[in-house]
């Protein structure tokens, strides 16, 4: 099918006339007539070249035995043709003076006694030279005539013969009758063919069309079952993985709106809540304070929480390709631990950050070390890993970051741990899930969306990097993610 722009800007798209099963019908016979007509050329110039021209040099031997066995036995006054014999089959034979006149007809025929026979190839005997030629006659034989020049009593003469060949047009017109026939059903056969091949191909494609169609109009669990030759197959195996993955994303998309709304809900509500029990009973001047904190917690959530679910969409989006800036880690770590060092402090923790080189590194990492990276990326993980470390450590815990540059400065290893809960096993394996929270309930007061891992999750993917996490409870939680291939560049 193909498209064309309309004048209004929209697509037409244009039928194809015939399908698949006429074109291959098509193609085949046309395939089979061109090899069919050059076989007959080939079989017209064969027996142009070798038939007729054996008959022509058999007829030429057969006019010279004539001529010497006529001058043999004293020419024509002497010799008569029914004694010397040796007439062509389906053959009539002339013997003529030097001036084209008939002396002799094998044929008897008192008419030609005499009569001056003009045909071209006698001229050419009497002027010294063999002459032939093949004719199509008025009753529709075809027929040849040979002349030979042959001398009598010193003023010339010839001998004339002329066959019929009809022998020569039935054999090749059976043998064209058998070519003709054998194309027909050769053409047949490939008509039944082309049939059952388009039907392999045109069935597997027609499927695939319906369940896109049935995809465009929503039924996102449309498959098609694989059929046919190897690409056809290929490509029913290749629609059915797309619609998996085009349903198992607007499933997802539809969860995460689900969750998204959600999560906006319960502050919303409290916001209500807040605001209605105001209007019903308006507040002491001194209760004012304590409500407008608590309406001013529940809209700091919703920011949190938008802000995270804009971060989310715009680390999966990857609309813009992940730079590769070179980027100083250590300087965007040391800004995040900065910026959040009123919490560490208010909650007196022991805050460490440690970058170094491996034993066996040649160059020494200093705080100039830049590496090849997405900085926006790389500081949504260092800022998410930082603050779960800080939010969920008890206070006078200890928070530690380390960035190492194992091997010969192409991989980078950021680790970041804590002395706080830990992360039970059984949920080792969901907290980088979105919306995910080990305790919803009891996590209020760290006021998270259960966003942040699942923001760390793609930045890491998008960045190239692996994440672990090793944890116990009650014994912290340790989270490293590493990169091979950063381009490390120490000064
Ligand atoms: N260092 C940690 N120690 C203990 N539990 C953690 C730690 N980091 C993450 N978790 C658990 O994993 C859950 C998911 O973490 P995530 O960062 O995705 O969400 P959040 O911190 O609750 O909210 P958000 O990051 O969106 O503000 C957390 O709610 C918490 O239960
Ligand atoms: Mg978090």
């Amino acid at each position: 099918m193909s498209k064309s722009r309309r004048s209004d800007g929209q697509t037409a798209v244009r039928k194809p006339v015939l399908g698949v099963r006429w074109h291959l019908a098509l193609s085949y016979l046309l395939v089979i007539w061109v090899i069919l007509g050059i076989l007959v050329l080939f079989m017209s110039r064969l027996l142009e070249t070798s038939i007729i021209g054996a008959r022509r040099a058999s007829l030429y031997g057969q006019a010279h035995l004539l001529a010497s066995a006529i001058r043999a036995r004293g020419g024509p006054s002497a010799a008569r043709l029914t004694s010397i014999g040796g007439i062509p089959f389906q053959g009539r034979v002339l013997v003529l003076d030097g001036s084209g006149k008939v002396l002799e007809d094998s044929a008897s025929d008192p008419a030609m006694a005499y009569k001056k026979i003009e045909f071209p190839e006698v001229k050419a005997a009497l002027s010294g030279r063999e002459g032939s030629n093949t004719y199509y006659l008025a009753d529709g034989s075809f027929v040849m005539y040979v002349a030979v020049p042959s001398d009598w009593d010193g003023n010339g003469g010839a001998v004339f013969v002329a066959q019929d060949l009809g022998d020569i047009v039935t054999q090749y017109e059976n043998v064209m009758r058998m070519v003709l026939s054998g194309g027909g059903v050769a053409s047949l056969v490939a008509l039944a063919f082309a049939w059952n091949l388009s039907r392999m191909i045109s069935e597997p494609v027609s499927d695939l069309s319906r369940a896109a169609r049935m995809m465009a109009s929503g039924r996102l669990d449309s498959r098609v079952s694989p059929k046919g030759p190897l690409e056809t197959c290929q490509l029913g195996n290749s629609f059915n993985h797309m619609a998996a993955e085009i349903e198992k994303t607007v499933e997802g998309q539809e969860q995460f709106l689900m969750a998204a709304a959600h999560e906006l809900r319960a502050p919303l509500a409290s916001i209500g809540v807040l605001v209605e029990s105001m209007q019903i009973s308006p507040p002491e001047p001194e209760e004012l304070s304590d409500l407008i904190d608590d309406i001013h917690t529940e809209i700091l959530t919703l920011q949190n929480i938008s802000e995270s679910i804009l971060s989310l969409l715009r680390t999966r989006s990857g609309a813009a390709a992940a730079s590769k800036e070179r980027v100083n880690p250590v300087e965007i770590i040391e800004e995040v631990v900065k910026s959040r060092v009123h919490i560490s402090s208010e909650k007196k923790l022991e805050v460490a950050f440690r970058y170094n080189r491996q034993k066996e590194a040649k160059v020494k990492t200093t705080v100039g070390t830049k590496v090849r990276m997405d900085p926006l990326l790389f500081r949504l993980i260092i800022t998410n890993l930082y603050d779960n470390a800080v939010k969920f450590t008890s206070p006078g815990g200890k928070v530690a970051v380390s960035l190492e540059f194992p091997g010969n400065g192409s991989r980078m290893v950021l680790m970041v741990s804590d002395t706080g809960p830990g992360i039970p096993p059984e949920h080792l394996g969901k907290i980088f899930n979105r919306f995910f929270r080990i305790d919803p309930a009891r996590q209020k007061s760290t006021g998270g969306a259960g966003l942040g891992l699942a923001i760390v999750n793609e930045a890491c993917d998008r960045t190239g990097g692996a994440i672990s996490v090793e944890s116990r409870p009650g014994d912290g939680a340790v989270f490293t993610v590493e990169w091979q291939n950063v381009h490390v560049e120490y000064s």
